[in-house]
């Protein structure tokens, strides 16, 4: 299979910027592709020449980046034909399994929309929308009736918070990013969970800031099959990395990827002396355990950001950051270069949901407990050797395998019919390898289906990374 120079060119997004030189930088980011499985296994790369044109970089700097590629064994060379993707030790050609059945894709972790009430909250920001036509409808802060819907939803969970203390954002990554533009310069050490979310690792390296990485989980960890529960966290070990980094960024409520929850006694003594991001995207999400407190009530320095991506549906793109006035003032004075504001219809219906306590829906939170433990049953059936612990709150599990084997299994998983996102992704210097995060947002029978080809995709990779059995066909 042939892939244009225009779909690796947007695939590897802004690979420019950062440390080191470019056809490093280049390299570096194929490679992630490929071991991603986003560039699949025996795919040809375009020539040097229209790839270069494409990124608007030099046929040497491709070049370079190729030679690379080619000298740690993930591109195959032959004279007058394009390179083609392989992995390292991968000697025969590729012969990926055939199948008309769509991929399942358990590389994102975000559940579906509930369409009724999203129908719902729309046509009530529909008749509340002409309350706004007056005005010219740019509004850096957000609306009034979404801050304060967003303050009321502290103030529920036990923090006075005012309609001034909150901006609104187009979702929670927008928040992360916004509030690394504010907070954070060149060279600046960020203190981050470890195994962490993917694109907060980005935001923070792209803004060339150092990682300082604090391991969430102990090593030893709680025993196979035990609740993924207030474990985790070093408050010694958080203070110590507090002391010398100059941005913390925490998720403690329901962990992307463990699904871990900070117990209330780690949250009482816990103190940084670092201005601290507190990450509460998932905490609507409580499974099994209360909802916590938010780490805001005994750390009042902290920055919270929030959204309703994985309570409701993340095509809202609607998020927040808690704050106190005079930091959102400086967050809003850097808006204007990205975005000019959050459009007004998804505010409102977002009011209306968070108003309606529309993103603690018992029945959604049953959906996602039956979904888990349909993902965790599958495992056990066709991953035996795969150890999990149960996820406390949030969408995803997070699955150590026997073996390092995670960035090669996510590489071969779409000949199988499966995506997946690899260990590595989730921390800094490779480590995760054994490692891979899934997510329960789907209906169980994908999740079971999607396990299967997974199963399938490993046995391809133990016995040869080219299958020296067939495998069955995909059902
Ligand atoms: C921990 C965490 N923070 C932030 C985000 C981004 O959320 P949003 O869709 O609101 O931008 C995600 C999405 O996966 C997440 O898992």
């Amino acid at each position: 299979m042939k892939i244009s120079s225009h779909a690796v060119a947007r695939m590897l997004g802004t690979w420019q910027e950062g440390p080191g030189p470019a056809h490093q930088r280049l390299s570096d980011r194929l490679r992630l592709l490929i071991l991603d499985g986003r560039i699949s296994l025996g795919a040809a790369l375009p020539s040097e020449r229209d790839l270069g044109t494409a990124l608007g970089t030099s046929r040497t700097t491709v070049g370079a980046a190729f030679r690379t590629l080619v000298e740690h064994g993930y591109l195959a060379t032959q004279a007058r034909t394009r390179a083609t993707v392989r992995l390292p030790g991968d000697t025969a050609p590729r012969q990926p399994v055939r199948t008309d059945a769509e991929t399942i894709d358990l590389s994102f972790a975000a559940p579906a929309a509930p369409v009724e009430i999203l129908h719902a909250a729309f046509a009530t920001a529909l008749e509340q929308l002409p309350r706004h036509f007056e005005r010219h409808g740019y509004d850096r802060h957000g609306t009034a009736e979404l801050r304060e819907a967003v303050a009321e939803w502290y103030q529920r969970r036990g923090l006075p918070t005012r309609p001034d203390h909150i901006l609104i954002t187009n979702g929670a990554q927008h928040a992360l990013a916004l509030l690394t533009r504010v907070l954070l310069s060149p060279r600046d050490t960020v203190l981050i969970d470890h195994p962490t979310y993917p694109h907060a690792i980005t935001t923070f390296t792209q803004a060339r800031a150092r990682l300082l990485p604090v391991a969430v989980g102990s090593a030893a960890g709680p025993s196979p099959g035990s609740a993924m529960g207030s474990a985790g966290w070093d408050t010694e070990q958080l203070q110590a990395a507090g002391r010398v980094a100059n941005l913390a960024y925490l998720i403690p409520d329901f962990h992307n990827p463990t699904g871990m929850c900070m117990s209330t006694s780690v949250r009482q003594r816990l103190r940084l002396a670092c201005p601290t991001v507190v990450d509460e995207t998932m905490t609507d999400l409580a499974l099994d355990v209360p909802s916590p407190e938010p780490l805001a009530l005994h750390m009042p320095t902290a920055i919270s950001v929030g959204s309703v991506s994985k309570s409701v549906w993340g095509g809202l793109r609607t998020g927040w950051i808690r704050a106190v006035p005079p930091l959102l003032e400086r967050v809003a004075q850097a808006r204007p270069t990205t975005d000019l504001g959050t459009p007004i219809v998804e505010q409102l219906a977002t009011a209306t949901l968070l108003s309606e306590h529309q993103t603690r829906r018992s029945d959604a939170l049953q959906h996602l407990r039956s979904q888990r433990d349909a993902l965790r049953h599958a495992l056990t059936e066709y991953l035996p050797e795969v150890h999990t612990l149960q996820p406390v709150g949030g969408v995803t599990l997070w699955a150590t395998f026997r073996e390092p084997i995670s960035s090669r299994l996510a590489a071969v998983a779409p000949d199988h019919g499966v995506t997946i996102a690899a260990g590595p992704r989730f921390g800094v210097g490779g480590a995760f390898e054994r490692n891979i995060r899934l997510p329960y947002t789907l209906p169980p029978d994908q999740l079971v289906q999607g396990i299967r080809r997974l199963a399938r995709a490993e046995q391809a990779l133990l016995h040869g990374a080219t299958g020296t059995h067939t495998p069955a066909p995909i059902a």
